[in-house]
């Protein structure tokens, strides 16, 4: 094996579809994925690359520092791809100190094992951290987020994540540890959770349930198709210049209530419903606390730099993403039922 990776958070959604690629695309790397199993982590979205050689699990939880200490000491990792997190808005509105926890002290662990191990030669490492749009707070009607534009963190989520990347850049300013982050778009794509709203409203509308659309549904999001910003993450790992911020976006906006509407048109297409009958679901609900009206994304510095853009179009992608939910009742099943928390037991005999 000619490098040892660490990937953390790969058993969410973003994660697995990381490490399957890197598992995948490089098989001198030993790609050792860490995860902590929350209930965001489901090792049934690896199922097809388990059990291939240059790929191990481990269960472990990055706030841990004694256990990623010795974690760090037993496989000498020579980089870092770092995407565990909690990751949702509405959860880090009820309970900011867990985002706290693992979103800045997780982080910065695993900074102090890099920079342990590492110190004595940084030549060829890296410290790759993922973060997010969210770190720049909220836009007008016009205007980009760009890599130069000031953090203005309003949720707890996306303030535990600023603060991860400032952490980031200040061991790169004091310890010289090599690093990069990138900053993407809301993703979508296979394998995602059904708390957020393209997987939600999937499951809803297969079983006919309300669809609730947060405030006036004007809400806008540019959206990246997960396979996509695994390829940028492939790239950015790989041919990304030290101490440098990307931004990973679709150029690709969509206010919440039309993005609901072309969804419940394709899936009352796929599941052969009169045009219209999905829409009824549509429910307005009561808005969330310092909500942000707009996120949208420059990517023009990874387009230039590296080469990348998106390799399909929004409704191609959200095509492949419902297929994939209806061609994957038991992942699904397994995921509303919670069942899926039992897979490690049965695969790795806890
Ligand atoms: N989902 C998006 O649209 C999006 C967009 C931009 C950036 N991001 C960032 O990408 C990363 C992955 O996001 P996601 O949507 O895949 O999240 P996710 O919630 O699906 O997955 C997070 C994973 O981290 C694991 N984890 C949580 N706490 C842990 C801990 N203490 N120790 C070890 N593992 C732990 C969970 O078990 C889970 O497998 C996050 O850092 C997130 O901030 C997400």
């Amino acid at each position: 094996m000619s490098k040892t990776i660490l990937i953390t958070g790969g058993a969410g959604f973003i994660g697995s579809h990381v490490v399957r690629r890197f598992v995948n695309q490089y098989p001198n790397y030993r790609i050792i994925n860490l995860d902590a199993l929350t209930y965001a982590g489901n090792l049934e979205n690896l199922k097809d690359i388990e059990n291939k050689d240059n790929y191990k699990f481990v269960k472990g939880d990055i706030t841990d520092a004694q256990f990623i200490d010795e974690l760090f000491e037993k496989y000498q990792f020579d980089g870092v791809v770092h995407l565990a997190a909690e990751s949702h808005v509405d959860r880090s509105i009820k309970d900011p100190l867990a985002f706290a926890k693992t979103n800045i002290l997780g982080t910065m662990t695993l900074l102090n094992a890099a920079k342990e191990l590492w110190s004595d030669d940084y030549n060829d490492k890296r410290f790759y951290h993922i973060s997010t749009d969210e770190v720049y707070g909220t836009l007008g009607e016009t205007g980009l987020f760009t890599e130069e534009t000031a953090y203005d963190p309003n949720s707890p989520y996306s303030a535990s994540k600023a603060s991860s990347d400032h952490f980031v850049r200040a061991y790169g300013e004091t310890y010289g540890l090599p690093y990069v982050i990138s900053n993407c778009s809301n993703n979508y794509g296979p394998n995602h959770f059904p708390e957020k709203l393209i997987p939600l409203f999937i499951h809803n509308i297969i079983n006919e349930n309300p669809l609730p659309v947060y405030g006036d549904g004007k809400y806008t999001r540019d959206w990246l198709y997960v396979i996509d910003h695994a390829r940028a993450i492939d790239l950015i790992f790989h041919e990304g210049k030290n101490a440098e911020t990307y931004n990973i976006g679709g150029f690709n906006e969509w206010q919440n209530i039309d993005l609901v509407k072309e969804l419940c048109r394709q899936m009352d297409d796929k599941l052969n419903r009169e045009p219209g009958t999905s829409e009824k679901l549509i429910t307005y609900v009561k808005d969330r606390p310092g909500h942000d009206l707009r996120y949208a994304i420059d990517a023009t510095k990874i387009n230039q730099e590296l080469g990348w853009s998106p390799s399909v179009t929004f409704e191609e992608g959200l095509a492949e993403t419902i297929d994939w939910y209806l061609n994957n009742p038991a992942w699904l099943k397994h995921v509303t039922s919670g069942d899926y928390q039992n897979y490690y037991k049965e695969q790795y005999q806890d």
